[in-house]
């Protein structure tokens, strides 16, 4: 009888909560719920930003034990962002940046001479000795676009000097900026991890985020006289572009995102991953040259959304639009379940291509998914759809503002 009441009580409970979980999502519309979050989601990633007692410039990857580092590849991506979405706030948060990166270029770290690679720091400054995938070469590319930017910023307001002091246009370099292009035009023909940490080799996402460092880089430095740098930087970007067409494998039908593995993880069969497309959203540059609307890079969405549809539980349950999007299908971290920020790239990328209605079904899911204030953990349960792994990961707000933005 208690063991009755007991299971009765336990299923109630649990069908309230799927019932409030399930239609307290409906009853906010998409557009409402996007406009509310929208400053949330600005104040969540600027909370992760040079938190207090921390050195000024440094980006946590999210508020939980495990991730309270400062990883190059979500600091400058989430930089990247606030630059777009909030520029006042951006202009001092990005010299903090700045100057920290270029002490940290100069740190002696277990990348060893390939130091640069190093992907991520204590939020002292200091460098990470633990055991890691090393070096991740999409680092110094994505910290290369976002201050470039900056750079170029700073000498158009007439700021010559700021200008300079990103880069410098010297042999050897004393400025963080030529220092990346310097690294990442002599070493984007050696193999390094993935931006998941996990497989050492050639990435799409990597060659691709290297070739639009190269592309602004080499602008910069025109704009700032340093011509024999520019020719250097794009003519390392156009080989690199005969490298990224490898990617497309035509018996398969869509772009791989690793060639050449040579260390990591080896379970990763199918080479389809989500990080194809955010090489596009981040590494494409307006040439025509794999964009968002590019034939390969259709088709490769098109089959990361089929096979994600069928391996997710939650993906199968009737009366939520819009498909859950993980990392890759082999996936193992955390019990391989989809992401926020993966899917939300899907709704930008269906932004970007103009397909509103398609992006929108993106942005319902995850709406669906998160919590009801708008905080966004990194993965969303492959079977119960609830929040699960780290806390309020900063890269989400970033990705959500992003695809908001575009939208
Ligand atoms: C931590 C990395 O950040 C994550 O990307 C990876 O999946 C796990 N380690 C397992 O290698
Ligand atoms: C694991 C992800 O795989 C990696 O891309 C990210 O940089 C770290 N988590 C920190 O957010």
């Amino acid at each position: 009888m208690l063991r009755g009441n007991y299971r009765r009580g336990a299923a109630a409970v649990f069908w309230a909560a799927f019932f409030f979980y399930t239609f307290s999502a409906y009853a906010e519309s998409l557009n409402d719920w996007a406009k509310r979050v929208e400053p949330v989601a600005l104040k969540k990633l600027l909370a992760n930003v040079s938190p207090s007692g921390m050195v000024a410039g440094t980006v946590i990857a999210s508020p939980s034990h495990e991730y309270y580092f400062h990883w190059v590849r979500d600091a400058s991506i989430v930089l990247d962002e606030l630059r777009k979405s909030d520029p006042k706030t951006a202009v001092s948060i990005l010299g903090d940046f700045a100057k920290l990166s270029r002490e940290q270029q100069k740190l002696q770290t277990r990348s060893g001479a390939r130091g640069l690679g190093e992907p991520k720091f204590n939020v002292d400054g200091s460098a990470f000795t633990g055991d890691w995938g090393r070096p991740q070469d999409d680092g110094p590319a994505l910290r290369a676009i976002v201050l470039i930017e900056e750079a170029k910023r700073r000498w158009m307001s007439g700021d010559l000097a700021g200008a300079k002091e990103l880069y410098d246009g010297k042999i050897p370099t004393e400025s963080v900026v030529k220092a990346d292009l310097e690294y990442i035009s002599h070493h984007w023909n050696q193999t390094s991890f993935d931006l998941w940490e996990e497989v050492r080799g050639f990435h799409f996402f990597t060659r691709m985020v290297q070739r639009k460092a190269l592309v602004r880089g080499a602008e910069l430095a025109r704009l700032m006289g340093d011509r024999g740098a520019a020719d250097w930087y794009s003519k390392q970007a156009g080989l690199l572009k005969k490298e990224i067409l490898k990617h497309w494998i035509p018996r398969k039908g869509y772009l791989v995102a690793t060639l050449g593995r040579d260390g990591g993880a080896d379970y990763k069969y199918s080479g389809l991953d989500s990080a194809v497309v955010l090489g596009v959203l981040l590494g494409s540059v307006g040439d025509g040259f794999m964009g968002v609307s590019d034939s390969r890079v259709r088709a490769t969405v098109k089959a990361l959304e089929r096979k994600f549809r069928g391996i997710y539980t939650i993906n199968k349950r009737a009366g939520i639009p819009g498909v859950a999007i993980g990392r890759y299908p082999e996936d193992k971290y955390f019990g391989g379940n989809p992401w926020v920020l993966t899917t939300l790239a899907f709704a930008e990328y269906y932004y970007r291509l103009g397909a509103a209605a398609r992006g929108d079904e993106f942005l319902e899911r995850v709406k669906t998914h998160v919590y009801a204030d708008g905080s966004m953990s990194e993965q969303m349960d492959r079977s119960t759809g609830f929040m699960s792994s780290m806390a309020d990961l900063t890269w989400n707000y970033a990705a959500f503002l992003s695809a908001v933005r575009l939208r």
